[in-house]
């Protein structure tokens, strides 16, 4: 019987209705993909076996590989390729129905490849998807950390004046890359300068390093809500503050706990978060580089963390609330998921 019972879970976790703000383009290549644009582009590969590629233990070995794939992605039938199969991954194998994705402008347009072409092909990808498996998908600019912040400011220049290539779906900007030696405030003038150009801004801040990352990006660069967040649990009053200011934190269970060391979800930071009184969402990150997806992550995050049924509504809610949709989507896409999940729920044993 509890067997039966967990299988149920699993199904039930896997089957709510998702939004995900927190999944970097680059990072849902599935392996396959990435071996044949390797091959067709003459990329060579350290291993014929690209999943084995994707074994790292730190930030700075799974950043190399993810420079790699980045590497096999050139022409706008290959960005289309990637995010159609990366937005059909997320919907099959959890549900997804809203994603706000991450990419990283630099690490394409610093082989040559142009900005308007891996809009114009991001584009191309997630209209295919929403029009054949009725997901949605907005983008996110990424500035990399590692970059010199001339660079940053420079790639949100040509990325204003090549917004139109992205047919609308360019909404913000967000920040990743190794945060312990390239603080926030290196990239002040990149996001003011987002900011004025009408783009939403979100950043990666306290995944491996302090909490006052939080603050500087909340109050010097403008971000509205925090990517990751996890060392807030070392600073009481941060914590209290964005608490009371009700700020959203995109947390990522499996990539995290890979790279940062928390094997053990059971005790991952997202439990204290959560029970802090931050506003918390579930979400893959680099799902096929870590070998997970958004279905696994609710799985393996709610199993871990006890979470009931209304936990996981309420994690599943916030990522409607946290995203950058209108107030009139907004609300059809909260009512649609509560009306799936009260569904869902009626079909739960017990
Ligand atoms: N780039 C892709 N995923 C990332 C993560 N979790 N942290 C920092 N940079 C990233
Ligand atoms: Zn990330």
């Amino acid at each position: 019987m509890a067997g039966r019972l967990t299988v149920l879970r699993e199904d039930f976790l896997r089957r709510v209705p998702k939004a995900e703000l927190h999944c970097h383009f680059e990072g849902t290549v599935r392996p396959a993909t990435f071996k044949d644009l390797a091959e067709r582009h003459g990329v060579e590969l350290p291993s014929d076996d690209p999943a084995q590629l994707y074994d790292y233990n730190t930030i700075i070995e799974f950043l190399s590989i993810f420079g790699m794939v980045s590497s096999t992605i050139i022409d706008r039938d290959d960005f289309a390729r990637a995010a159609y199969e990366s937005l059909e991954d997320g919907v099959v194998l959890g549900n997804l129905r809203y994603r706000e994705m991450f990419f990283n402008p630099t690490l394409h347009t610093r082989r040559g490849v142009p900005i308007s072409t891996v809009l114009a092909g991001l584009a191309d990808g997630i209209e295919a998807a929403e029009q054949d498996l009725h997901v949605r998908c907005r983008l996110i600019a990424d500035v990399y950390r590692q970059d010199p912040p001339d660079a940053a400011r420079q790639m949100v220049e040509e990325l204003l004046d090549a917004r139109d290539h992205a047919r609308g779906h360019l909404i913000g900007l967000g920040m990743d890359g190794a945060e312990a030696d390239d603080p926030p405030e290196k990239f002040v003038d990149a996001f003011h300068l987002a900011r004025r150009g009408g783009l939403r801004l979100t950043s990666h801040a306290s995944e491996d390093a302090p909490p006052r990352n939080i603050v500087t990006c909340l109050d010097l660069l403008g971000c509205e809500r925090i990517d990751h967040g996890y060392h807030i649990l070392e600073d009481p009053a941060i914590l209290a503050r964005c608490r009371d200011d009700g700020i959203y934190f995109t947390c990522c269970p499996t990539s995290t706990a890979v790279v940062y060391g928390w094997p053990d979800l059971s005790h991952h930071p997202i439990k204290d978060m959560v029970a802090g009184g931050l506003r918390c969402m579930l979400n893959s990150d680099d799902p096929t580089m870590f070998h997970t997806d958004i279905g696994r992550e609710y799985v393996v995050a709610c199993q871990a963390l006890g979470y009931d049924a209304a936990k996981v509504r309420q994690l599943c809610l916030n990522g409607v609330e946290a995203s950058w949709l209108d107030g009139v989507d907004k609300a059809v896409m909260r009512q649609e998921l509560n009306a799936e999940i009260d569904a869902l729920q009626a079909s739960l044993p017990g």
